[in-house]
């Protein structure tokens, strides 16, 4: 059994996001969907909507024979890794930004626990800008954000905002 965890914030989920878990479910018989609880940033979805959001959407690709689910955690990946029985962690790479900083989260998780391997998979070029920081500001300034997330967040980040 390949289990894999992709961990990150969802803040919220992307089609960036959906690409690489979409590739993953290639590679590994499970994966888990590590949303990691971070007590310092203040998210614009709180950890149970960003879940119960991501369970919603991962049900397609979950009918099309992906394995995959939802958790969050806190604390150190690679224990958390651990704890699941996981071989793996998967991580996308857009550009070399994103390169610099996961390769040195990467050797360090590897020096934590060296039993858990980092898989870094490569997006459609069409998503290797998409970034949530990047929906969640060109939607505060009223650009149009449908094709790059799922129509569900599309719609909760428009009763989110009319709430406020
Ligand atoms: N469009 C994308 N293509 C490929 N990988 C992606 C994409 N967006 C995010 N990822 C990867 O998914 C993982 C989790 O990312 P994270 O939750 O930080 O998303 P993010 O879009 O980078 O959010 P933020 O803008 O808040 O940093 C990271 O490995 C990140 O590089
Ligand atoms: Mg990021």
């Amino acid at each position: 059994m390949r289990r894999a965890i992709y961990p990150g914030s969802f803040d919220p989920v992307t089609n960036g996001h959906l690409d690489i878990i979409e590739r993953g479910c290639k590679l590994f018989d499970e994966i888990i969907i590590g949303i990691l609880v971070n007590p310092e940033k203040t998210p614009f979805f709180s950890i149970e909507e960003r879940q119960e959001m991501l369970t919603e959407i991962l049900m397609d690709l979950s009918k099309g024979g992906c394995n995959v689910r939802v958790d969050s955690f806190r604390g150190l990946l690679v224990n958390y890794a651990v704890a699941q029985e996981a071989n793996a962690i998967v991580r996308g790479i857009r550009a070399i930004s994103d390169y610099e900083y996961e390769l040195q989260m990467a050797l360090m998780n590897r020096r934590l626990e060296p039993s858990i391997e980092t898989v870094f998979m490569m997006p459609a070029e069409t998503y290797s800008y998409v970034s949530s920081r990047l929906v969640k500001e060109v939607f505060q300034l009223g650009g149009p954000i449908d094709a790059l997330v799922p129509p569900l967040i599309e719609k909760r980040m428009k009763e989110k905002m009319n709430k406020v």
